[in-house]
């Protein structure tokens, strides 16, 4: 069965909780965080406060996605603040930094991700995918809800499908960006078993017929 990440980012941020507790009800086992730090990507969004609040009411997987240049520096604090899952991006430090950040990820205990950005090609997170418990696709240019997904991100999916099998079969392959019923198909025919949907689930009308059809 697939997974289901519904994004908080298009949650009311004023109503955080209810949504949180309507998506759990809707049948939600994963959330997904986006931190944003007006650096790396050109908007905002939660930090590690948002974080620590969200592990207090669900006891689901914390899936936080850092959008933030030179994450070295912060990890040790969203690691503190109950992240499950917490993943970096590759184009934001240097490959040493990346290392190191990785390994400081997994000695909180904490499940340690890399995310590619459109134009990055797979080659990028190669020397990575062994120390990672998932990859992140993104399917749209990170830092905005809402956009349309972009299918020519497939072929790497499909690649990264390919060389997890050789070296890391148990990593999670998830895809971040412009999904809903109809993109998800082609994410799951292409090898991706995380679906983040943003947008899309928290406008479906039956949150939990998205959520199951997704996990389909
Ligand atoms: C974009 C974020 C996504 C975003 C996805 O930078 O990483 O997680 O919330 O939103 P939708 O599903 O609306 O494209
Ligand atoms: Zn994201």
């Amino acid at each position: 069965m697939n997974i289901v990440a519904p994004s908080l980012l298009a949650a009311d941020p004023m109503n955080m909780e209810r949504d949180v507790k309507t998506l759990e009800q809707a049948g939600a086992k994963w959330f997904h965080v986006d931190v944003m730090d007006g650096l790396f990507v050109p908007n905002f969004s939660f930090g590690y406060s948002t974080v620590s609040a969200l592990r207090k009411i669900t006891d689901r997987v914390l899936d936080v996605h850092l959008m933030i240049d030179r994450p070295l520096r912060y990890v040790e604090q969203f690691c503190k603040a109950g992240s499950d899952y917490l993943t970096i991006h590759v184009e934001s430090d240097t490959p040493e930094n990346i290392a190191a950040t990785l390994d400081k990820i997994a000695s909180f205990g904490v499940k340690a991700g890399i995310s590619v950005k459109p134009k990055t090609p797979v080659e990028a997170i190669e020397p990575y995918l062994e120390k990672c418990d998932l990859i992140l696709v993104m399917t749209v240019e990170p830092g905005f809800g809402g956009q349309s997904f972009m299918a020519d991100m497939m072929p790497k999916v499909a690649l990264l499908k390919e060389k997890l099998a050789k070296v890391n079969p148990a990593c999670k392959l998830e895809v971040d960006g412009g999904v809903d019923m109809r993109t998800a198909e082609v994410c799951k025919a292409n090898g991706a078993n995380v679906l983040v949907a943003g947008s899309a689930c928290l406008k479906a009308a039956d949150k939990a017929e998205f959520i199951r059809s997704l996990e389909r």
